[in-house]
């Protein structure tokens, strides 16, 4: 039994539920946006929004660091420049994370002020980083 490969494959699970989750997420928000608060609409937008966050995107954003963690432990990575770069775009991701979770109280606190352009443009966010992010572990180019 390889130690390594299998903890990779758990990385890898756990980073496909937590992208899956922050790109499904904003698209929810785009349409949530232009819903009447306190229409039938919007609170069952607000149940799939928390539960998206709570039951998936959390969990994997948990499990994505404690795999890519141990990954690093595992290769000894640490001065490695390619793993300083995934890690600076991996809080930007981190960052992007908790301010879909603000927006989410917002919307449950019937509080939203952003359009649903707003949450169209901020759906590429994830999308630009995770390009970045798998660019720079696959090809290690410093
Ligand atoms: C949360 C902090 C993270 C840490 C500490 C981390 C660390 C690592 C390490 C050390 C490896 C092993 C590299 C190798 O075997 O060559 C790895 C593999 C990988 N990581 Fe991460 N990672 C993190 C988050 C992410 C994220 C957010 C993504 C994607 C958006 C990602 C995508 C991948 C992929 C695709 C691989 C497999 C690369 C390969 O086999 O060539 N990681 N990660």
């Amino acid at each position: 039994m390889d130690l390594y490969s299998w903890v990779k494959a758990a990385h890898i699970i756990s980073v496909i539920a937590w992208m899956a989750g922050m790109l499904y997420l904003p698209r929810l928000y785009v349409y949530h946006a232009d819903a009447k608060p306190g229409s039938e609409l919007s609170e069952t937008f607000k149940v799939m929004e928390r539960r998206l966050l709570r039951g998936i995107i959390n969990p994997a954003m948990l499990a994505t660091w404690v795999f890519g963690l141990w990954l690093a432990y595992l290769g000894d990575d640490w001065r490695e420049g390619w793993l300083h770069g995934k890690l600076t775009l991996v809080i930007l991701m981190q960052i992007t994370h908790a301010a879909y979770a603000r927006w989410r109280k917002k919307f449950a606190e019937d509080a939203n002020t952003n359009s649903a352009k707003f949450y169209r443009v901020m759906n590429e966010v994830p999308t630009v980083l995770m390009i970045g992010i798998v660019i720079l572990v696959v090809l290690k180019p410093f």
